[in-house]
């Protein structure tokens, strides 16, 4: 038996590490902190952001260097500090961003060229993407463009969609155009600002990245009845598990497993064994043997590097590269993987999967014993007090035939649905025969199968070539497969797809040259280029600095991690940190709450229930309905906050929130969906009715008819930076620092719920990362809670709501359903539109698109008759809201969906239906108004000859007969957007200082990525005549930009451009008899100081309302964009190949940013209509998807691979002051292009088996599994 040390006297219980080159010594750090919040709260080093804390975000991402055990050379890698501990950091060196460049030292090349390709909107993103590249070029400092973006796999950015992000990036690869910025040289990577100068200067050098020293002595910390133990030895880890093998503990490897199961534990006792040189014991082989805590990224080096000796290793490496993302596989562990599924049955795990398809083995030890073991017994072992040593992988024969797959609801970083790893031994010189029992290996079906063994066992000494052994093994695969039933997937797609995987493995078995063409393609994966984009815009020289292309004046603050939102401002004395409590289950009431758990977590404070709010219990505003801060007794929806707890920390704020007890009474099943409202007549009493000529009577008359229905979902906002507010009581009142769109709003919702006077609620609004409509209406609830707590204990609080309480309590987009039927002649023009639309507002309306419909629905198709009804559901969810091109995105779709059911109907390309029911200036819409602004008929038909559209689609033809398996789809989809402005009222403030010139701007929009300070910067230097670099716009807030309305709509940079120009133009004028007096040409710092001088009011305000009788749009926008892509139909899977979007952006302010908010708003788009699914649990309401887990926004590789933006040329807006049209979310309506290419796609699977005759609706989200049960296939058509 190993010897333990004693504990407390040979267990060293200090930290040692370097932060940015500066040496940091943590004496006994608490184990349930992780280096982000280190970071962050300690060293006020908030440049590393903080979101999920879940690894799949990656805007905490660091990196770091320390001595690697498996060959003792340095190692530099990323990784996410969110799930990182403190405690395994001992002598690492750390770079954060701040550690690479900034304003003082200069910036570094990654954070430069970020900014100046326009990758930064928000900038929430931004750091963590200029470190994760930072540790790439560290890595490999030459990477090919393929690595760059392999390398982006793990961070979402809501924002710009990512084409400007990648583009940066990729401006660093060796076989990237030199033009574009070229590779950087070592020097230049590591030439860091130094820490304590703020100069430049060679970083590693000074211990910025270097080995600064590896500790080798045990470690114990023990705080809060918590201990981490770090043995360095074996014996010390078997002494450690000796002695706790009772205790709640956990051996520790990457810590990564707590990103995926947030709720194991808790545990008394922590064994960090990163430290342990036995288990990074690997051997090249063959057999590769590998120590348990190699981390995956080392796997797969090991893999590539064995790969000459087997090609299964490739096929192994290939797979591993799909597993999490960069940074989880830099740190965690094959071991940990394997661990979470011994744990968790129900995990599809793909290290389980593939290892035991290779029939790799595992080998254990316990009590200095070791036992190897295959994968799937060592499942069944118990691992108390035993730890994994190793992995021996065998090469196979080199007569195997050995795959691995994986489909997942997104491209990168997701979990899979089905994974399967297939072995077979051929005998090729015979007949193609299986010589011994296969491994057919599959995770994701339900707890307890891993091999399918009755078709193993079938195939044995068959020959494969013939029919009858596909049949058989199919028959027996198809009997033995029972897929747990889930809501997030259902059992008939889990099977089905195995039963594809293992068809595309028989054929890839069979090879080629046994098979018909047709089938040939369906043994490969669907294969994506490296991505690609143009961008093409006009610009007028003459009026620079307006209309002139720049980046966001902040993008390089943002890069580098400077610019401050409301969390990373560094807390003031005594301020204190919340947390909603919220409801799980909808539907009920209120039992009891009991918090005195909560109340013994470290550093608990308070809570504070509907009795604290000294107002009204209400976030909402009159006329809208009441809607409680803390629910008082009704609970409509699981997520609706019922309480708020406070603590010293986030962290034990987050803590505590989980520790209240509640009891529900009276608990009904929730209506979740609009087919069930409809059933139940839960309808809140809002209801739209148009009509517009006889619609009744032209739909009995003409020649066709068609009815139906198609709906699509609710979307989470996922801006980058959850909603927080932070609320300071003064001797004033209350100031209020809110992420927030609605400063307005805000204001009147703290006054009304801490009954002051609006006067006293002072709000302040920087920037905030992200909004899309999240941040509007839906920011007052947080504001509203954070003040009452401020209030109450009369101290700073901060509330910075954690992801899951986040998505579950706030509001979303609304989903919508619509039934229709529609007349119309051989031609396919529209003679009749009947149509009733549901829109579920959630449990209230917060807001409502009833109203706008009579300016939305038709989209920019004619028809003479319509009957449009509109009703609103009551259901059991978050109050619905603005959600980025909210109301509109819905309509939209609905309506091209009509177009796509003529167009099948009568057996035409959609494109001519679309084309020849199109506006022409002079025809009116539903609500009466006339166009006069439309040229969408233009627009399309420049569309088509520049994509070549038609004879895309010969190709696109010509390849669907030729493929079986493999389809492709295109489709054009135009726009037509109402502008409404005269909702809209933003007070702007300008002055100059009269001291050097210099001009300040607050305007009333808030600055969210969509880059309005910087649009009202070039307006205001061009109206003064004074360069960029003299102005500077201040946070926006109540006091200079009073009675501010939303940013939202699209609206605000233009009509705060307005405001600037309407400023300046005064300011003009009162300063230019001055300019005169002095020679008409004087130099402006004089001229200003003359002004003053002289007494002239060197400031202005101005407020913007563009008011128009009744409900209005000012003017429309148009677009129109082609999509093509490719369907994999065995799986579902997708590749958006190719979008070709042209825009009309009238006279663009700034063409770099509008492009940026085209891309932006498209790529949101195809989040909605191909990834993010909200699902709820049928009996608790509770929101299923609630973490980066099972909600999937689109990654890097779901953009469009090669994306071609134009916004339309010589083009103009009349109805604008600065005569450019809105940009940030018409845009996004024209991603459902790539939904119906899908179905276009789907339409040709569906002929292929005879099923292609009736019209289907594709409703989104078109996930991976909706389009792969849409092509209703039938494992009877698989076939040699
Ligand atoms: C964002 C994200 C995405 C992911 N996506 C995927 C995916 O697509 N497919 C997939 O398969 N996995 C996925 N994972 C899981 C990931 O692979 C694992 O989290 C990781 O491999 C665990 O390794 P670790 O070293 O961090 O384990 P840890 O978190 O340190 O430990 C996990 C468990 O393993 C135990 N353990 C660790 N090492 C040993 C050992 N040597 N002996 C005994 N017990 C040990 C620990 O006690 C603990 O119970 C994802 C994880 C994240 C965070
Ligand atoms: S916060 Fe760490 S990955 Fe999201
Ligand atoms: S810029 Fe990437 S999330 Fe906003």
């Amino acid at each position: 038996m190993p010897i333990l040390p004693d504990a407390n006297e040979d267990f060293n219980d200090k930290l040692t590490f370097w932060v940015n080159g500066k040496r940091h010594v943590v004496q006994n750090p608490d184990p349930a902190m992780t280096l982000n919040e280190w970071l962050r709260s300690q060293r006020g080093l908030t440049g590393t952001k903080v979101m999920c804390r879940e690894g799949g975000c990656g805007c905490c991402v660091v990196m770091v260097t320390h001595s690697d055990l498996t060959n003792g050379g340095p190692c530099s890698y990323s990784l996410n500090s969110c799930l990182c501990p403190l405690c395994s950091v001992d002598g690492w060196s750390i770079t954060t961003v701040e550690g690479l460049g900034g304003q003082k030292g200069g910036f570094h090349p990654i954070q430069r060229r970020l900014a100046d390709f326009n990758g930064s909107q928000c900038g929430y993103c931004s750091p963590g993407m200029v470190v994760n590249m930072y540790g790439l070029l560290n890595k490999k400092p030459q990477p090919s463009q393929q690595e760059v973006e392999n390398h982006f796999d793990g961070h979402i950015c809501r924002c710009t969609g990512y084409r400007p992000i990648l583009d940066a990036m990729k401006s660093f690869a060796v076989d990237a155009d030199p033009g574009k910025g070229g590779c950087i040289d070592i020097e230049d990577l590591n030439k860091h600002p130094c820490p304590s100068a703020g100069e430049s200067c060679n970083g590693a050098s000074a211990n910025g990245n270097g080995v600064n020293g590896t500790s080798t002595s045990p470690l114990r910390c023990c705080q809060r009845g918590v201990t981490w133990y770090r043995p360095t030895t074996l014996a010390e880890l078997y002494g450690l598990l000796e002695r706790h093998s009772q205790d709640r503990y956990k051996l520790v490897c990457g810590n990564t497993a707590t990103g995926v199961y947030k709720n194991d534990g808790p545990y008394s006792c922590l064994i960090d064994i990163k430290s342990v040189p036995d288990l990074y014991n690997c051997q090249t082989g063959p057999p590769l043997v590998v120590g348990s805590a190699v981390s995956l990224s080392a796997v797969v080096d090991l893999l590539r590097a064995g790969s000459d000796r087997s090609p299964s290793y490739s096929v192994l490496a290939d797979h591993l590269c799909k597993v999490a993302n960069v940074s989880v596989r830099n740190v965690g562990s094959w071991a940990g993987n394997l661990m979470i599924k011994h744990a968790h049955p129900e995990f599809p795990s793909d290290v389980f999967t593939i290892m035991e398809a290779a029939g790799a083995k595992v080998t254990i030890g316990f009590r200095g014993e070791s036992q190897t073991m295959a994968i799937s017994d060592f499942w069944g072992t118990t691992m108390n007090g035993k730890v994994i040593h190793s992995l021996e992988i065998p090469p196979g024969n080199p007569e195997d035939v050995f795959r691995t797959y994986k489909v997942a609801p997104r491209s990168q970083n997701a979990h899979a649905y089905v994974n399967a790893g297939f072995r077979m031994t051929l005998d090729r010189q015979s007949e193609v025969k299986v010589v011994t029992k296969p491994h057919i290996v599959f995770g994701g079906i339900n707890k307890t199968m891993v091999h399918a063994s009755a078709t193993e066992d079938f195939l044995v000494g068959k020959r494969i070539t013939d029919a009858e052994t596909l049949r058989g093994a199919l028959t027996a695969l198809q009997a033995e497969l029972v897929p747990d039933e889930s809501a997030l997937q259902s059992a008939q797609y889990t099977k089905q797809l195995a039963m594809g995987l293992f068809y595309k493995f028989y054929l890839s078995a069979v090879g080629k040259e046994g098979l018909t063409e047709q089938v040939c393609s369906a043994a490969d994966s669907l294969t994506r280029p490296v991505s690609r984009g143009e961008q093409h815009f006009q610009t007028k020289e003459s009026e620079w600095p307006v209309r002139q292309p720049m980046p966001k004046t902040s993008s390089r603050v943002q890069a580098s991690g400077e610019a401050i939102y409301i969390n990373d401002m560094p807390a003031t004395s005594g301020e204190v940190y919340a947390a909603f409590v919220t409801s799980t289950v909808a539907n009920c009431k209120l039992g009891n709450m009991d918090f005195s758990h909560a109340m013994e977590i470290p550093g608990a404070v308070a809570y504070l229930t509907a009795a604290d709010v000294k107002g009204e219990n209400n976030y909402n505003l009159p006329p809208s309905p009441v809607a409680e801060i803390f629910s008082s007794n009704e609970v409509s929806f699981a997520g609706q906050p019922v309480a708020l707890v406070i603590a010293d920390t986030q962290v034990h704020a987050d803590a505590m929130a989980k520790a209240v007890q509640v009891t529900y009474t009276d608990i009904k099943t929730p209506i979740l969906t609009i087919q069930d409202a409809i059933t139940a007549e839960s309808f809140h009493p809002i209801v739209k009715e148009v009509v517009k000529g006889d619609p009744k009577g032209a739909l009995a008359a003409a020649p066709h008819r068609v009815s139906g229905e198609v709906s699509c979902g609710s979307q989470y906002h996922f801006y980058m930076e959850t909603q927080v507010c932070r609320c300071t009581p003064t001797e004033d009142g209350m100031d209020v620092q809110s992420a927030t769109q609605s400063m307005d709003s805000v204001q009147a919702s703290v006054a009304q719920a801490t009954g002051m006077s609006a006067h006293r609620v002072y709000v302040s609004v920087k920037r905030v990362g992200g909004a899309f409509g999240g941040k509007a209406a839906a920011s007052k609830l947080p504001a509203a809670a954070c003040a009452v707590a401020a209030q109450n204990l009369n101290r700073t609080v901060r509330l910075s709501m954690c992801l899951d309480a986040n998505m579950a309590a706030m509001s979303k987009r609304a989903p919508y359903l619509v039934k229709y039927e529609v007349g119309f002649d051989d031609e396919g023009r529209l003679l009749a539109v009947v149509y009733n639309l549901y829109e579920d507002n959630g449990c209230s309306v917060n807001t409502c698109f009833l109203p706008i419909l009579p300016f939305t629905a038709e989209n920019v198709y004619y028809c003479p008759n319509w009957e449009l009804t509109g009703q609103t559901c009551k259901t059991h969810t978050a109050p619905t809201t603005y959600t980025r091109a909210p109301g509109f995105v819905a309509v939209h779709f609905c309506m091209e969906h009509i177009i796509e059911h003529v167009a099948k109907t009568l057996n035409k390309d959609p494109t001519d239906i679309r084309r020849i029911n199109m506006f022409e200036n002079g025809q009116t819409i539903l609500s009466g108004d006339t166009l006069s602004d439309c040229n969408i008929a233009q627009l399309c038909d420049d569309l088509l000859t520049s994509a070549k559209i038609k004879q895309r689609q010969q190709e696109i033809e010509v390849f669907n007969k030729e493929h079986r398996w493999k389809k492709r789809g295109l489709s054009v989809v135009p726009l037509r957007y109402a502008i409404f402005t005269s909702f809209f009222r933003f007070t702007v403030f300008v002055a100059i200082y009269h001291t050097d010139g210099s001009v300040v701007i607050t305007h009333g929009g808030i600055e969210m990525g969509q880059g309005v300070d910087t649009k009202v910067m070039q307006v205001a230097a061009a109206s003064l005549g004074v360069p960029m670099e003299m102005i500077h716009t201040m946070s926006t807030n109540t006091l200079s930009s009073p009675n501010s309305t939303d940013s939202g709509g699209s609206v605000t940079s233009d009509l705060n451009c307005k405001g600037v120009l309407e400023c300046c133009r005064r300011l003009n004028e009162r300063i230019n008899p001055i300019r005169q007096e002095m020679g008409g040409a004087p130099k402006w710092t004089e001229l200003i100081n003359t002004c003053h001088s002289k007494g002239v009011d060197l400031s202005e305000k101005y407020m913007e309302h563009h008011p128009l009788p009744g409900l209005r749009p000012t003017y429309n926008s148009f677009g129109v964009t082609c999509t093509e892509v490719e369907l994999d139909v065995l799986t579902g899977e997708r590749e958006v190949t190719r979008s070709d979007i042209l825009f009309d952006c009238g006279e663009s302010v700034n063409p770099d940013l509008d492009i940026g908010q085209v891309e932006g708003a498209f790529v949101f788009g195809l989040g909605y209509w191909l990834t993010e699914k909200c699902v709820y649990d049928k009996e608790t309401g509770r929101l299923l998807t609630n973490g980066t887990w099972e909600y999937k926004p689109p990654a890097t590789k779901d953009i469009p691979a090669d994306l071609r933006v134009t916004l339309l040329p010589n083009s103009s807006n009349p109805y604008s002051v600065m005569r450019s049209k809105a940009v940030s979310e018409p845009p996004l309506l024209m991603s459902c292009s790539a939904l119906f290419a899908l179905r276009q796609a789907i339409q040709s699977a569906r002929e292929d088996s005879d099923n292609g005759a009736d019209f289907f609706p594709l409703n989104g989200p078109a996930t991976v599994e909706t389009c792969h049960q849409a092509c209703l296939l039938d494992s009877s058509n698989f076939t040699l």
